[in-house]
């Protein structure tokens, strides 16, 4: 145990020389996790690289491939949907960075927006709020459903992610790949082009692996008056304020299980308002779990575990949780 975790650290050091080289400037060792989640809960990432473009993917999958440790990668977005341990991440965190990049069209772009006849191209770290409202101000509609998630274009795809009766699947075309850590059958060489077919979407998941970053993706938009747009942006924004709390937390815990929704039953059994030390059941929607200002990342992730318990106990339908828990022992990571 203490040698793998000896090595891992070897492999961290190695790692960290290659791409302090290829990617000067964008490589920190220890970096604190909390501020890239919406929980902004839990520890460092034992190295973290920011990337904005395919040539930096490309650069990290060839760094990657030279280390000869196996090092764990986490890719992460905008940290919707992600709670991370107090011990952190003991490999590669990458972050995919969103700010959007004005004017010309740069290739790969992670922060790159295109709005074209009818389909929109958008980098995978463009926030799926301004992917919305950009769109529509151009009168392009069908995307407006994005301007309540707060996730990026990547994490759309890799899940799927919907709402307000419209899913990813419904409104994308294809996606552009780059897999950090191809498996050894994958042809060499770089990113890929897939439709939405080969993406195997279904409710709230993908076939994409956990190393395959999206670099961009193409929706399907409608041409729509910007007036129109503008209104269903302002309902969907409104729902979401009436139905759903603010505060620290990542969305819905828990997938919905067919047919019933995750909300429903956990209310029903009667656990809105149970706590586990600083975090609890949302008031307003029992889907939600609200992290107080002395949670601390375990709370939550018990509390995960705690409601799963009651509510199998209760109905019988174990549920699955849509948040992403990451650092945990295993009895919390899959209660
Ligand atoms: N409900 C209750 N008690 C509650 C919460 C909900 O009885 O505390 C009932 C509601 O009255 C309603 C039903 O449960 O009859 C469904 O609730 P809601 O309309 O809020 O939708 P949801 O299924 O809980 C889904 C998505 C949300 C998305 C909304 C709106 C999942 C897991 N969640 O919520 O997505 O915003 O629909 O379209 O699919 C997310 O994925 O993070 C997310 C927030």
């Amino acid at each position: 145990m203490i040698g793998a975790v000896r090595e891992r650290r070897a492999g961290i050091d190695e790692l960290a020389l290659i791409l302090e080289h290829a990617l000067p400037g964008r490589v920190a060792r220890d970096v604190p996790l909390s501020s890239l989640t919406t929980y902004r809960l839990g520890g460092p990432a034992a190295l973290l690289v920011k990337t904005s473009a395919e040539d930096d993917l490309e650069a990290l999958r060839e760094a990657l491939g030279a280390v000869r440790e196996d090092i764990p990668v986490l890719v992460v977005g905008r940290g919707s949907n992600l709670l991370v341990a107090e011990s952190g991440f003991p490999g590669l965190a990458v972050l995919i960075e969103g700010g959007l990049i004005e004017g010309g069209v740069v290739r790969g772009g992670l922060g790159e927006l295109a709005l074209g006849d009818g389909v929109v191209r958008a980098g995978g770290g463009v926030p799926l709020p301004v992917l919305a409202r950009r769109a529509a101000a151009v009168g392009l509609g069908s995307l407006e459903f994005y301007v309540g998630i707060p996730g990026s274009v990547g994490g759309a795809v890799a899940m799927n992610a919907g709402g307000h009766g419209r899913d990813t699947a419904e409104v994308l075309l294809s996606a552009r790949l780059v897999d950090l850590v191809p498996p050894a059958t994958a042809s060499p060489g770089s990113a890929v082009e897939v439709g939405v077919d080969a993406l195997d979407l279904g409710y709230r998941r993908s076939c994409l692996r956990p190393t395959q970053v999206v670099v961009e993706a193409s929706f399907r938009a409608t041409p729509t008056p910007p007036q129109l747009c503008a209104a269903r942006l302002a309902e969907v924004v409104a729902w979401r304020r009436a139905h759903q709390p603010r505060g620290s937390n990542a969305g819905s815990v828990f997938k919905n299980p067919p047919g019933d929704s995750a909300g429903r039953l956990v209310d029903a059994c009667g656990l809105k308002g149970l706590a586990v030390g600083g975090a609890w059941v949302s008031e307003r929607h029992a889907n939600f779990f609200q992290a107080g200002p002395d949670a601390t990342a375990t709370d939550v992730a018990r509390l995960v575990a705690e409601v799963t318990r009651r509510v199998e106990e209760a109905t019988g339908v174990r549920l699955e949780a849509e948040l992403r828990l990451v650092g945990f022992a295993s009895d919390l990571e899959a209660p």
